[in-house]
């Protein structure tokens, strides 16, 4: 995947303004370029693949679903949310432009998704942006991530049961994961079955993304990954470790690997490798 993952790049570079006005570029650049595993990108990818869908499409898709996940930690690191002041090995961007600044360039970002999704010319046919229009559009909203992040802040320090929590993690992360998979097999034809199926592949991987970043909050270090470690505890945040402990906590990620394995082989789609491949490394990665 390493070719798609330098075509991402390339496209994110091109995309994302340096002339936007008052510093405004320069804070979108600094939050979406150089760094980040470009995991939603890379699912945008292999989902089309699977389905042998419109790459343009894709590419414009990938780069959509990658600026509003750029977009939410821009938001999510700010003191009035989770306060962190290290992303990506790099001060976060309220700490580099100020507050203000960084509240824009998420709002522009947001904006931006959506820009990239309608081109003005005939290169994605009209029903299809549409389609990735929706699909992203309910993903990061009240129904999916801004409702989790909502979940997360209001309970802080509560003790929330499973059921909720799972609810929480699916809103806050599944939904954006979820949705890159759904719009990478909305540019090609899927029969009703490999859709459906592919929308548990997501869910779960979607599940099992945010299951491991709450484990590797409590077992990495802060330079491996990137952000400070160890800021659930410190914050009272309900995580999968918080509640269910550590040993449940990766039980459940490696029942989602499963889960997403069998969804794949359960669709009858042929060129599955790459989707196989990333729910692994959702569940592995280290970072
Ligand atoms: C971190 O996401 C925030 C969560 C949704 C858990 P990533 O771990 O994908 O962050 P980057 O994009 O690689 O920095
Ligand atoms: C963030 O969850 C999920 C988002 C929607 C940004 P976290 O708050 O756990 O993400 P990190 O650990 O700061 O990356
Ligand atoms: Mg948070
Ligand atoms: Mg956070
Ligand atoms: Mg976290």
């Amino acid at each position: 995947m390493r070719g798609a993952l330098r075509q991402v790049e390339q496209a994110l570079e091109r995309w994302v303004p340096a002339d936007a006005p008052a510093g405004l570029g320069e804070a979108m650049r600094y939050g979406v370029l150089d760094g980040g595993k470009r995991l939603r990108p890379l699912l945008v990818r292999a989902a089309c693949e699977a389905v042998n869908g419109h790459a343009d499409a894709a590419m414009r898709a990938a780069v959509a679903v990658e600026l509003i996940h750029a977009y939410s930690l821009v938001h999510d690191d700010m003191p009035c949310m989770d306060n962190d002041v290290l992303r990506r090995g790099k001060p976060t961007v309220h700490v580099r432009f100020g507050e203000a600044a960084a509240m824009l360039a998420g709002d522009a970002m947001q904006a931006l998704a959506f820009e990239v999704l309608t081109p003005g010319d005939a290169s994605v046919p009209p029903a299809l942006q549409a389609r990735l229009c929706a699909l992203l559009s309910r993903a990061a909203g009240h129904a999916g991530m801004a409702g989790g992040q909502a979940i997360d802040l209001a309970n802080i320090g509560r003790a929330l049961d499973e059921a909720q929590l799972r609810d929480m993690h699916r809103r806050k992360t599944g939904a954006l994961l979820e949705a890159s998979v759904l719009m990478g097999a909305a540019t090609g034809a899927s029969d009703p079955s490999a859709w459906t199926e592919l929308s548990t592949y997501g869910a779960a991987i979607g599940l099992a993304f945010q299951v491991v970043d709450d484990i590797l909050d409590v077992t990495q270090a802060s330079d491996k990954l990137g952000k400070t470690a160890g800021k659930d505890l410190q914050h009272n945040k309900p995580t999968y470790v918080s509640v269910l402990g550590l040993a449940a906590a990766r039980d459940e990620a490696q029942q989602l690997r499963r889960a997403a394995h069998e969804a794949l082989d359960r669709s009858g789609l042929a060129d599955c490798a790459h989707l196989h491949q990333l729910a692994d490394l959702v569940v592995d990665r280290e970072s």
